[in-house]
């Protein structure tokens, strides 16, 4: 960790420029982007900054303010696994935006800020696509966002080797302010779909549980590869376009697993009816059913999320749910707004009572994509 460390301090220059990249909270349409599904996440107001000046040589220098490690090395000495650690979601988006051809040369690369780290909101993609903003401006790189998600993906999935699905990529780069993003991870499609809680009297509160999970372990991994196991039962590209009574063809351990997919997609079409027509204070029993069929479908919550969730509902919650990859991290609940205060308190005392560890708890609000500052 270098707290206190200055950009000058570290590399004896000064960086050319800082750009920030937010974390996401994803509203509906879990587990459900590396099956071609849909999601609805929002980018959130906590973000990541990075500092960063372009070299002329092909040497790569990273630090953080908040994390220990980084990378001092070449970038031809990058690739699957090398670095390791944090410092590869970083590294691997140069990395993989030379692959693709474009001229990438070395950096210097201070990380000052961060959306909190391991909470399911996504600090890593919020690393990605700050940097990836960095290097587009920095070697004037002709690229939209829509490129740039690919490139922050391949780093994820191939330099840190988490098989992740992408949604979180197009949430930190392509949302707005008063918006969840709409993303057909079919064919990369996205609309923005108006969701602003504050402005109907509504609170989105997002409750972190504390526990920490890594999306490189084997959990995720596995429930990726029964939904591809099932939709290749099933002789269909994806689960897309399944429907329940197909379903009963899987054998009866892929059947809630792939249930949990095609009632997920249902559901995302359902929030974003109601949020197009202006009800965002209906969507709480879709929240409820997503919570349900995560964990008892799909198996990827666990007692702190579900509490969590229960507890919000008790305390007068309109819907609550797991966000993100589960096992850990956050949870979300949405609520009126006057009641959001009361609601808090008592799932903190339930965590205590419980005996677990203090959640940390925060208002979510749809907040603007990556940017330069
Ligand atoms: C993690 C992954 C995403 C997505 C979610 C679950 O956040 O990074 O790609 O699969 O889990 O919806």
């Amino acid at each position: 960790m270098t707290a206190g460390a200055s950009f000058q301090g570290l590399f004896d220059r000064e960086p050319d420029g800082r750009w920030a990249a937010p974390g996401r909270v994803n509203l509906i349409g879990e587990h459900v982007d590396y099956a071609q599904g849909l999601c609805l996440p929002f980018a959130i107001a906590e973000h990541t900054v990075v500092e960063a000046a372009a070299r002329d040589d092909d040497r790569v220098r990273i630090r953080s303010l908040a994390e220990d490690g980084g990378f001092d090395g070449s970038l031809d000495g990058v690739g699957p696994g090398a670095p390791g650690a944090w410092a590869g979601y970083a590294v691997g988006v140069l990395w993989a935006l030379r692959a693709a051809g474009h001229p990438v040369r070395g950096m210097d690369l201070l990380v000052t800020d961060s959306v909190p780290l391991g909470a399911g909101l996504s600090s890593s993609a919020a690393l990605e696509c700050s940097t990836a903003l960095a290097v587009t401006d920095l070697f004037g790189l002709r690229l939209g966002r829509d490129a740039l998600i690919p490139a922050c993906i391949r780093a994820e999935n191939e330099v840190v080797g988490a098989a992740t699905g992408g949604m979180d990529q197009a949430a930190s780069l392509l949302a707005t302010t008063g918006h969840a993003l709409l993303l057909d991870t079919r064919d990369g499609a996205t609309r923005q779909v108006p969701f602003a809680p504050a402005g109907e009297g509504l609170a989105l509160i997002v409750i972190d549980t504390r526990v920490r999970h890594h999306l490189a372990d084997g959990q995720y991994g596995a429930r990726r590869a029964a939904v591809e196991k099932a939709a290749a039962a099933l002789g269909m590209p994806s689960l897309r376009d399944a429907t329940l009574a197909d379903l009963e063809r899987l054998d009866p351990d892929l059947l809630p697993r792939a249930r949990h997919v095609v009632t997920e997609i249902a559901r995302v079409a359902e929030t974003v009816a109601l949020l197009d027509a202006g009800r965002p204070g209906d969507i709480g029993p879709l929240l409820d059913a997503s919570h349900a069929s995560l964990a008892v479908d799909y198996e990827v919550s666990c007692a702190e999320l579900d509490l969590a969730c229960a507890a919000a509902r008790e305390a007068g919650a309109l819907g609550a749910r797991m966000t993100g990859g589960g096992f850990g991290g956050s949870a979300i609940a949405l609520v009126a707004a006057e009641r959001a205060e009361a609601m808090v308190a008592h799932v903190t005392s339930a965590f205590a009572k419980a005996g677990h560890t203090a959640p940390e708890i925060r208002e979510a609000v749809p907040s603007a994509g990556a940017h330069r500052l």
